[in-house]
């Protein structure tokens, strides 16, 4: 009989993943296109280009980059005129800087709890959360699943709230057809190392809206306006520029996404078809106005009614024994970070997103860019565990 690897047993799987990130031959050039020109910082027209050609992929109009997928959120909120004594609210289940971009600005986040199934903001928790001081929404596309736009969109409208859509996960996710980012004033997306773009750091805004384009542009290049002299500064701006090493770098990175995404998907579809014969875990659901996810991450919920006594983190011990590269995703929601013993917030109770970080761990995309063989071993680790949950639980072997 065959012994889980975390017991001593043969590991499925010895040989790594695809790596991430990947670049080729049009990355280099690009790169040397920069180095050649002289103009390497944030004036280097592929900045620009780069700008136009993200906003026109995602239906958008304008495009502003900035140095990371942070400092987006926090341009945009300034843009929007957020301020001290307003509350803006946001997910429990997020990276931080969806949450602390609000602090940062002087505002309050409010938590407001997910949806248990999408793990995305629930519009009914949202709604609980109004008050006469919320002047912004941040919904996350978590793990590149579009948020529940409809009812965002309705509540934002009815409210006269700005809705920035935190896409960090979501690069060329779609909505009913439409690409995310676009719906809401403001989209913001990061470029970060593990993101499905990359170039190292980075980050973008996108909008339909040209005054807070303009806005948001002279918070990232230090007060200054489009067509001002290089010493007039309007507002109180800072450096965020992105360089046009990233910005050659991200052309690139933008012309494989929409190949990879077609891959992501149809991997994502053999795991769904493959791992839902296993009770041990649950797949991600897809709500059906989705029409596309972009898998930034595959995230797994642990079957506790089956096997109440399989902690995520012995799940994921397991599962890594057996060569699978998988993350144990959220310790906790982000209302029990330190940071917010020291900062003003607000929340609801948030019994789903308690319950996510208890049962979910997740692979990255780069999983879902592998050959179906690699997949297979994915499959094989997985049943392997399912047939040996309960002694994986019991711990003896
Ligand atoms: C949901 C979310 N928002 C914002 C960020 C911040 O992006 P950056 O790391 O580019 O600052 C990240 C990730 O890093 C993220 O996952």
């Amino acid at each position: 009989m065959t012994r889980l690897a975390i017991f001593g047993g043969e590991p499925i799987r010895r040989t790594p993943f695809a790596r991430w990130p990947q670049f080729d031959e049009r990355e280099q050039a690009a790169l040397i296109e920069v180095l050649e020109s002289g103009v390497w910082g944030g004036y280097n027209p592929k900045v620009a280009e780069f700008e136009q050609a993200f906003a026109d992929f995602h239906e958008a109009k304008y495009g502003v980059t900035a140095a990371n997928g942070t400092v987006t959120l926090e341009a945009a909120l300034l843009a929007v005129g957020v301020h001290a004594g307003d509350e803006v609210i946001v997910p429990p289940i997020s990276f931080i800087a969806t949450a602390t971009a609000v602090l940062r600005v002087g505002a309050t986040p409010v938590f407001a709890d997910i949806d248990e199934a999408t793990y995305n903001l629930d519009p009914a928790r949202i709604r609980e959360a109004l008050t006469e001081r919320t002047r912004a929404i941040i919904p996350v596309h978590f793990a590149g699943q579009p948020a529940e736009m409809d009812a965002l969109l309705e509540i934002a409208e009815e409210r006269d709230l700005a809705l920035i859509e935190d896409c960090a996960h979501a690069h060329g996710a779609t909505w009913r057809g439409r690409r995310v980012g676009s719906f809401g004033t403001f989209g913001s997306f990061s470029f970060q190392a593990s993101k499905n773009m990359t170039a190292g750091e980075g980050g973008i805004l996108i909008t339909n809206d040209s005054t807070l384009a303009e806005r948001a542009r002279s918070v990232c290049n230090q007060g200054r306006r489009s067509g001002g002299a290089w010493y007039e500064h309007v507002r109180l701006g800072t450096n965020y520029r992105l360089s046009g090493w990233q910005a050659a770098v991200l052309l690139a990175q933008l012309a494989r996404l929409p190949q990879q995404l077609e891959t992501r998907t149809a991997n994502a579809k053999y795991l769904a078809d493959q791992l839902s014969q296993l009770d041990i875990v649950t797949t991600p659901y897809v709500d059906e106005r989705v029409t596309c996810h972009s898998y930034y991450l595959y995230p797994l919920r642990l079957n506790r009614e089956r096997f109440p006594d399989l902690s995520k983190e012995k799940f994921v011990r397991a599962l890594s024994a057996e060569g699978i590269p998988v993350a144990e995703g959220y310790p906790h929601p982000l209302y029990r970070n330190h940071v917010f013993e020291q900062h003003a917030h607000r929340r609801g109770d948030c019994p789903a997103a308690e319950r996510m970080c208890e049962e979910v761990c997740w692979v990255s995309h780069e999983i879902l860019l592998a050959r179906q063989e690699d997949l297979r071993d994915f499959v094989a680790a997985v049943a392997k565990l399912s047939e040996h949950a309960v002694e994986l639980a019991r711990g003896d072997g």
